[in-house]
């Protein structure tokens, strides 16, 4: 079966309401010419999603959320709910990213709440896995994600998995400029498919959308992305202008 090739961008905490009605009007033109033939999306920070959503309305690029809490609603100060980004219109929500594990405490098993109450609000999960260069370094890079893909998709079915993308995010190449060759890349990328065969079984590893992220830029989408196991990325600081997340694009396409 055929993935589709998913770019997503990661606004982190940059942009303000106003910045991002600029960059979604601009993307929602530039990045017209895709049609359908890759899913794009671009995740912007809490207070600009609901821009985002509205600029980008009956457009070919979808809006996604960067965090999501387990609980429907209480006491649990700054989180946002899954109903909350439901009714703003919000289609992703990226979970247990490397700066929310690292900054914010996020674990394997936070992830995988975070994870069950986006399938519950019918948001589509973004799960980002990656080792340290410690981790790398140390031969420990399998066993590392194996232990994030076992704890993070605990409990869940094939019909869960079929909502969900990987982002395999190599710590060490975040915001570096230090990218992991496509070869190198691909090897992991091979691993983590070859987990969730063992996990779910061969159709849904097949089925699973992989992205790669980690100073993804236009120079080397194509070569990234032309891997076998590599479906796309997840991109920061590329995301953040029209021009260099279009150029990306182009040359990400299959
Ligand atoms: P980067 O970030 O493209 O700036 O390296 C990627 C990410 O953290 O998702």
């Amino acid at each position: 079966m055929a993935r589709k090739t998913f770019i997503a961008g990661n606004w982190k905490m940059n942009k303000t309401a106003a910045e991002t009605k600029a960059l979604a009007e601009a993307l929602k033109e530039s990045l017209a010419q895709f049609g359908d033939t890759v899913t794009m999306a671009v995740c912007p920070t809490f207070t600009s999603l609901a821009t985002a959503v509205e600029v980008l309305k009956g457009s070919n690029v979808k809006v996604g959320a960067q965090n999501i809490h387990w609980a429907d609603n209480g006491a649990f100060t700054g989180e946002i709910s899954g109903a909350m980004l439901k009714e703003i219109g919000v289609e992703y929500v990226i979970i247990g990213h490397s700066e929310r594990r690292q900054y914010f405490g996020e674990t394997d098993e936070t992830v995988n709440k975070r994870i069950k109450a986006a399938l519950k609000y019918e948001l589509k999960p973004i799960v980002c896995i990656g080792e340290t260069l410690e981790e790398r370094e140390g031969n420990k890079t399998n066993c590392v994600l194996a232990k994030q893909l076992k704890g993070g998709l605990a409990d869940l079915s094939a019909a869960d998995m079929a909502k969900i993308t990987i982002a395999y995010e190599p710590v060490w190449a975040i915001g570096t400029g230090k990218t992991a060759t496509p070869e190198m890349a691909q090897e992991t990328h091979a691993f983590i498919r070859a987990t969730l065969a063992e996990m779910f079984g061969a159709d849904v590893a097949e089925a699973t959308v992989i992205q790669y992220g980690g100073s993804m830029k236009a120079e080397n989408a194509g070569a990234l992305t032309a891997q076998k196991d590599i479906d796309g990325g997840l991109i920061g600081g590329a995301a953040l202008k029209a021009d260099s997340f279009t150029a990306l694009i182009a040359n990400a396409q299959k």
